[in-house]
Order: structure tokens, then C-alpha cells, then sequence
């Protein structure tokens, strides 16, 4: 395997672009034919006659002619990675003939099979795999695709942009021609065929076209497609109104196929989902399900503008798309939900996986500088902290002048393929403002801290906030620009000074506040202003009266998981301003039950391993589950009170009031669960009528070594087992259980019927799921880590992106302590010692060791 890497500062300009391309493609599950017609033009720098290079892989070429002419072996090579076409002229017609076998094809790259259906995933390079082509986002052409397949298995024939025709051929074949008006970089290429059922719709767009809508599902699945059909036209309208950006082709297309490495592609007017993130009915799916639904439909769509219309220059560029698309889409979930929740939920993901990424062997800048796999760079540091990158500079812009600037950027930049210094400046030129010292953002990797000390002066009336940067094992001399947002409570908990935002520019910066009559309490990253850790050395009783009466929603619950945390850390010592805080939240009604819920939920195990350091898994499992157990045991009265008021009787409707409810009620089961051996969580299952109420009742009962637990696992198997995404779930629930024998448990299901190895979801489901099981996965007989090690390899010769996923928990090993670290480097060591590992395994297990 090549270890190739490619840098950031190599970037060069193409010398030949491709403007348009004719794809004609015969289907075949093992012998799929592709012609390919190229129109190429040299760049104006290009000296006459320099070498074409075309990339390909998994190929077998049948013709190249250009010009009409047959090439020869001497007019051309071929090479491990493409195709180099000798001494071509300046503007010429390249027509080349290669040959695939989808069938073969267990990567999910390039051309492939899901449940017989074919599909094409072509970010970042499966184009390649397909057909030989300058597969790079800065070669910007215009795509026809015919399509040719047998009408009785294939009678839906898909690619993108509009439909031109359709014609019988006569021979049991059809041939159906597509064509695209916008040019696009070939990751956006997308080609579909199958027997599928659609759902139709149609929007009619702020200047009043009528676009058509169809969303693609598996034979008899239409009725798990209509959520995902509301989410599609509300992500259609908010784009309007908050972008002033309209659809441009006259229809939208989304297929849902089983078989996918990620969550979903935006392919040009031709989205591709994993159909975990488009079906869903209130019996198959939860709460959560629906909302990714919401946040996933709307990602992809808002990608039209941010990733299609405008591109990415490279991939060193991919947050260009990535940040600025998950940021649209957190702000269109919190429209339509809680911004509140939203935000809170946000930054737990955030806290819990970037930080931990940024803080072990991949860490890597918003903007990478090299890279081996690029597939190893859709992180949670693209996507998640590049999206806090974009919300830092809404801050500091305000709304206004954001969309003034995003309107720039969509004027100055519509149909080019950019860099993220472009996208900077066009925010700076039209939201007038300097970005200079910004800018770092994207090129510093790691968390910045920030710490904080203050001093009032009663006699001056003066408080003063002393905050102190540093970006730990970086160099002094860079400074960020962060907004730090803050507040000022009194003792009582009344606001003396409300929101506001701080440059923190410097080193060490120094805040003052005047007319200040009493040392106050401060209330610090409002909102998570900035993705940094703040270290400032709160007094308990201020952490109370933060947690009582913060009038910024983040802040309030911040300080609770503070409060939470010192809890945690110093278990044998009872903190009554925990537990009096705890029990206040309780007693008290809230407007919004989610919130309530929020406020009475612990830190997760994940997060409590980034915060520390020589972790011991055991000691966190225990003080996790031992305070777990304290609050049921203290407050049970109360929990069922909760959870009764809490109950919504009637009908499954997910709206935010219920979703709140039932988030607060299945929070309270959890803890009860802990007291009851599983009573209440068997009538739950036994008398509901929605996903969410059933898998919180299955999720408590997982733990449980009861005789409900056996018979309500198996009742659910046996209602379900045709269902494969409500079957991961049951996957799920047992690799995550906490009772004794559960690797024994795991490996049995890895030999499951319903078990594939070769389809992403599944895998994550039993494996991914198994290494959130701290107990077990952390094993100190090493089982868990063996076991890993000895499934990704397996993996590893499939599907080289899922394998390279799959690892991360084992490239952590320096958090731990000795009895853990050492057996988790001794797994790596044996994953990084095997010969035939792939590029994308090799570049992070060769990081991590
Ligand atoms: N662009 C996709 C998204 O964020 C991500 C994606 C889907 C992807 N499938 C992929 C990235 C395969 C790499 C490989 O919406
Ligand atoms: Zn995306």
C-alpha cells in the first residue's frame, strides 16, 4: 500500500481541464461497461504536448481514442493510479472505454451494489473507480449520463440534473438520458438504478417554479418516507428566507440505500442517503431519529449552495463546505426545535469527540495542511469545529452583517471551486470587518484554553476579568481572536450586567467593569461563545446560584455539569450544593422539559475520559453508575412523580412539546431503572405505542439480569427481525450492555444470520457500539481490545473507510493509565504490524503508535 502524502502547499493549478463529459454506462452487476467522452482543453500555462494525467483505480480499459484516432501502447501508460495520455493537443476529444465489476465492489466507492440495487458514493475520490478522469473538485465540467440496463431489475434509472428521455429498447433493456446544467466537480456525479419505490411531492420556490420531489426507498417503504418529505420542503423554504437562496434545477431527488460509509451525499439534484437517515414512522424510529432526519435532509440540501454551487478548490479546503453546511444546519434544527436544547446538544458533541480528537494523534487545523487519506478528514474537526469556526464569526459579525457577507460570498464565487481564505475575505469585504487575526482559526490545531482569574475592587467599584490564552504545546507567539461572551450576576442571582462579548486578542487581555457595588458572579462562555476550555476557579455556592438563576440557558446548565463533574471526581465526599442543586431542579416546573432533563443529566463516561488524564476506566464506570445510583436512590419519589407528570397519553406525535416530555419522563426510567430490577421499564415496553418510549424502556432493561430482559429482547427480535435498521438497535442494545458475559454476547452476534460484515451499519452497530461499552471494551484482561483488533482487521480488507473509523478508540491509548494503555498500544501495535493493512488503517494506527 502507498503512504503517499499530499500537502497543502503543492497545490497546483491543473494543466488540463475536462469542460464536459459524456458518460454512457451499461449495466451489469459483475461486468458494468462505462464509455466516456471527454471534451479537454489545455490551461494557457500548459507547454504543447506535457503529459494528461487521468486518475483511476480498479479499472479495466478496454479503448482510448482521441480525436477519432485508436491510442496504441506507445501514446499512452498505465500506471498503479490512472492513466498518463503522451504528446496530446491543445483542445482535443478524449472517448475511453473501461470496464467494472460493481458486484465486487465492498468499499461503498466508486460504483457498487446495495441490496441489488446499483449506487454511486464518489466523495472524495470514487469517481475514479468508475472511470479514468481528472477526479480533483477544481476541474469544474457539465455531465450527460445514459444509462442502459434491463427494464424488469433496473426500472428506475437515475443521474443527475434533469431528465431528457427514456426509450425502449427493445431487447428487454432501457436507455434513459439525464443532463446536468451546472458544472460540478465529478464527487458530485451520482448514478442510481434499481427497483424502487418513490414518493412524489413538488415546491414551489419564492420566484414561483415548481420543482419536482421524489424521494427513492425499497419496494413497500413509501410509508417511512413522508418525514423526510416535510424535513426536504421546510429545509426548501428556510433556505430562502435565511439565505436567499433557491433551489435551481426543476427537480430533487433522494435515494435511500442500506448499504452507506456515511450519513447521506448531496450529490447534484441527486442526494444519496443512508436509509437510517430518511425512513422513519413513529414505531421504527425515535425521537432522535426524526430529528437527525431533520438535520441531515436539511445539511444536504443547504449543500446545493455551500459545496455544489460554490466547491471546494482541493480538500485541504473541506471545511469550506463542511462547516459552513453543519453550521446552516444547526441553526435550521434550531428553528424548528429547541435553540436552547440545540445548542447544549451540540456542544456535548463538540466537548465529547473534537476535544478528544483535537487532543490525541489526529489531531489536525479546521484547514489540514497534508494528509495520506483524505477519506481519514471527515472528522469531527472539519465538520463540528468548523462549524463553531463559522458561529464565531456570526458572533462577532451579527446577524446583519453575516448575511451580507454570505451574500458576497454567494455572488463573488457562484460556479468557482474556492479556497477558505476566499470564503474569509468575502465575509470580511461584505460583513465589513477585520478578520486578520481570525484567520487562525483555521490554521492552529489543538483546544485553546482559557484562564481566567478576577479581582474586585469594592473600594473603586471596579471588577476586572484577567484571561490568559494558550493553546497547549503550541508556541506563545499565536494569539486567537476569540469572542468570549460573558454575563454578571449578583449573590442573589439577579443579572447586573447582561450579555456581552469580549475580544480576547491578546496573550493576556484585561477586562473592566465599572459601578459594580458587590463582588459578583460572573457568568463565563455564554452561549459556548468560542470551542475553547475555560479554566476559572468557581466557589461551589456560585456554581448554585449560576445553576438557579443564569439567565443564558448554556451557562445555567454548564454550571450544574461543573457542580456534576466535582461530584464525580470526589465520590466518597457528599457535595450538598450537587445534590440541593439536583433536588431543586426536580422540584421545579420548567417551561421546557427538555431543559429539566438536561439540567438532570450527568456528564457522559466519554466526556469524564477527555477531561482526565492516566484514566482509570473502572473508577469512572463506578463513580458514573455509584451517583447514578445515589440521585435514584435519593430522589425516587420525586423521579416518579416526573416521570408520571411526564407521561403523554394518545396518540405518538413528535412535536416539541412531547419530544421534551418524553425526553424528561425516559430520563427519570433510567434512574428508577437502577431501583426497581426493571419493573417499570417492562410496562413501559409493554404498554407503548412509539420507538422512543420502547427503546428507552430496552435501554435500561439492557443492564438488567432479569427475566423481563430475556423476554422482551426476544419478543422484540421477533416483531422486528425483517426491519434492518430497528434490528441494529437491537444490535446496539446488547454490545452496550453492562452485564457479565456481553463480549461472549458480542461475538455470538457477529455470527448473527441477520449480521453483515460487509454493510456499515451493522458493523457499527455491533462493533462501533461494543467500544462504547466502557466496562466490557476496557476489559483489563485485554479481551475487548483483542476482540477489536481482530474484527478491524477483517474489516480492513472489505471496506477500508469503515475500518479506519473502527480504530479510534484504540488510537486513544495515551489517556489511560498503565493497566489499560498498554494492552490497547500492544492491539494497535498488532493492527500496524500487519503487512497487508490499507493506506487509510496504516495512516491512523501509524499516527496513534
Ligand atoms: N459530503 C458528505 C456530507 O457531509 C459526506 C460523505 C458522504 C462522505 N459519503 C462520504 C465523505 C463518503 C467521504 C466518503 O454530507
Ligand atoms: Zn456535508
Amino acid at each position: 500500500m502507498t503512504m503517499k502524502e499530499t500537502y497543502l502547499k503543492d497545490y497546483k493549478a491543473l494543466n488540463y481541464y475536462i469542460d464536459s463529459v459524456d458518460l454512457s454506462f451499461e449495466l451489469s452487476p459483475n461486468n458494468t461497461r462505462v464509455m466516456s467522452t471527454l471534451s479537454v482543453r489545455a490551461n494557457e500555462n500548459t507547454r504543447t504536448g506535457e503529459s494528461l494525467y487521468l486518475n483511476g483505480e480498479e479499472l479495466t480499459l478496454e479503448k482510448i481514442i482521441l480525436d477519432e484516432l485508436e491510442l496504441s501502447g506507445q501514446d499512452y501508460e498505465l500506471i498503479e493510479t490512472g492513466l498518463i495520455v503522451k504528446n496530446p493537443p491543445r483542445h482535443f476529444t478524449l472517448k475511453i472505454t473501461n470496464t467494472i465489476n460493481p458486484e465486487a465492489n465492498t468499499r461503498l466507492s466508486g460504483l457498487y451494489l446495495s441490496d441489488g440495487a446499483f449506487c454511486t458514493q464518489c466523495e472524495a475520490e470514487g469517481f475514479r473507480r468508475i472511470t479514468y478522469y481528472v477526479d480533483r473538485p477544481d476541474n469544474l465540467a457539465i455531465f450527460k449520463t445514459t444509462i442502459i440496463a434491463d427494464k424488469n431489475d433496473y426500472p428506475v434509472l437515475l443521474s443527475n440534473g434533469n431528465f431528457i428521455e427514456s426509450v425502449d429498447l427493445g431487447n428487454g433493456k432501457m436507455r434513459v438520458v439525464w443532463e446536468d446544467p451546472f458544472k460540478k466537480p465529478a464527487y458530485l456525479f451520482a448514478l442510481v438504478a434499481g427497483k424502487l419505490d418513490v414518493l412524489e411531492d413538488h415546491f414551489i420556490t419564492g420566484s414561483g417554479r415548481k420543482v419536482e420531489l421524489k424521494i427513492f426507498v425499497d419496494p413497500g417503504e413509501v410509508d417511512k418516507a413522508f418525514y423526510a418529505m416535510e424535513a426536504l420542503k421546510k429545509s426548501m423554504r428556510w433556505d430562502e428566507v435565511h439565505y436567499g437562496r433557491e433551489y435551481d434545477l426543476d427537480i430533487f431527488m433522494i435515494v435511500a440505500v442500506r448499504f452507506f460509509n456515511f450519513g447521506a451525499m448531496e450529490n447534484k439534484g441527486l442526494n444519496v442517503f443512508n436509509s437510517k437517515y430518511v425512513l422513519a414512522n413513529p414505531e421504527t424510529a425515535t425521537d432522535l431519529d426524526f430529528e437527525r432526519i431533520l438535520a441531515i435532509i436539511g445539511h444536504e440540501y443547504f449543500h446545493n449552495w455551500t459545496g455544489n454551487r460554490i466547491t471546494c478548490r482541493d480538500w485541504f479546503q473541506l471545511s469550506l463546505k463542511e462547516g459552513l453546511t453543519v453550521f446552516r444546519d444547526q441553526t435550521f434544527t434550531a428553528d424548528n426545535t429547541s435553540p436552547a436544547i440545540k445548542r447544549i446538544d451540540d456542544v456535548t458533541t463538540l466537548r465529547t469527540f473534537q476535544f478528544s480528537e483535537d487532543a490525541g494523534p489526529m489531531s489536525h487545523p479546521v484547514q489540514p495542511k497534508h494528509y495520506v487519506k483524505i477519506d481519514n478528514f471527515y472528522t469531527v474537526t472539519i465538520y463540528e469545529k468548523g462549524a463553531e469556526v463559522i458561529r464565531m464569526m456570526h458572533t462577532l459579525l451579527g446577524k446583519e452583517n453575516f448575511r451580507k457577507g454570505m451574500d458576497l460570498y454567494f455572488e463573488r464565487h457562484d460556479g468557482q471551486a474556492v479556497t477558505i481564505e476566499e470564503f474569509v475575505k468575502a465575509m470580511e469585504d461584505g460583513g465589513n470587518i477585520d478578520l486578520k487575526q481570525f484567520r487562525a482559526w483555521y490554521d492552529e490545531a489543538g483546544t485553546p484554553h482559557l484562564k481566567i482569574k478576577d479581582n474586585f475592587d469594592a473600594v473603586k467599584k471596579l471588577y476586572t476579568l484577567t484571561v490568559e490564552q494558550c493553546i497547549p504545546g503550541k508556541s506563545q507567539d499565536v494569539t486567537l481572536h476569540i469572542p468570549l461572551s460573558i454575563g454578571l450576576l449578583n449573590k442573589e442571582g439577579v443579572e447586573i450586567v447582561p450579555t456581552k462579548v469580549l475580544d480576547v486578542k491578546t496573550k493576556i487581555s484585561n477586562f473592566q467593569f465599572e459601578h459594580i457595588e458587590h463582588q459578583p458572579i460572573v457568568s463565563l462562555l455564554r452561549g459556548f461563545s468560542a470551542p475553547v476550555k475555560v479554566d476559572y476557579d468557581y466557589k461551589d455556592a456560585d456554581l448554585a446560584v449560576l445553576l438557579g438563576h443564569d439567565t443564558d440557558s448554556f451557562s445555567r446548565w454548564e454550571a450544574g455539569q461543573k457542580l456534576a463533574l466535582r461530584q464525580l471526581n470526589n465520590i466518597d465526599h457528599h457535595n450538598h450544593y450537587f445534590f440541593d442543586g439536583l433536588h431543586h431542579v426536580l422540584k421545579t416546573n420548567f417551561d421546557d422539559s427538555a431543559f429539566k432533563a438536561l439540567l438532570l443529566t450527568l456528564p457522559s463516561q466519554k466526556y469524564l475520559i477527555e477531561l482526565g488524564h492516566d484514566v482509570n476506566v473502572e473508577k469512572i464506570d463506578s463513580a458514573y453508575w455509584g451517583l447514578s445510583y445515589m440521585i435514584a436512590l435519593k430522589n425516587k419519589a420525586l423521579l416518579m412523580t416526573c416521570y408520571e407528570e411526564n407521561v403523554v397519553p394518545g396518540d405518538y406525535k413528535n412535536t416539541i412539546e412531547h419530544n421534551s416530555k418524553r425526553r424528561l419522563k425516559n430520563l427519570c426510567l433510567h434512574y428508577l431503572s437502577l431501583l426497581d430490577q426493571g419493573e417499570l421499564a417492562a410496562k413501559q415496553y409493554n404498554t407503548s405505542n412509539n420507538m422512543t418510549d420502547t427503546m428507552a424502556a430496552l435501554s435500561a432493561l439492557t443492564h438488567i439480569e432479569s427475566y423481563h430482559r430475556e423476554v422482551i429482547l426476544e419478543d422484540f427480535y421477533t416483531q422486528w427481525k425483517d426491519n434492518s435498521l430497528v434490528l441494529d438497535k437491537w444490535f446496539t442494545l446488547q454490545a452496550t450492555s453492562r452485564l457479565p458475559g456481553t463480549l461472549q454476547e458480542v461475538k455470538r452476534l457477529t455470527q448473527h444470520e441477520k449480521f453483515d460484515i460487509k454493510n456499515p451499519n451493522t458493523v457499527r452497530s455491533v462493533i462501533g457500539a461494543f467500544t462504547n461499552n466502557f466496562k466490557h471494551f476496557h476489559a483489563v484482561d485485554s479481551s475487548g481490545y483483542s476482540f477489536l483488533a481482530d474484527e478491524i482487521l477483517k474489516i480492513d480488507r472489505l471496506n477500508a473507510q469503515l475500518s479506519s473509523r473502527l480504530v479510534e478508540p484504540l488510537t486513544q491509548w495515551k489517556k489511560f493509565d498503565k493497566a489499560h494503555k498498554i494492552p490497547m498500544y500492544s492491539a494497535l501495535k498488532r493492527i500496524a504490524d500487519d503487512k497487508n493493512i490499507s493506506s487509510n488503517l496504516s495512516e491512523i494506527v501509524g499516527k496513534a503508535i
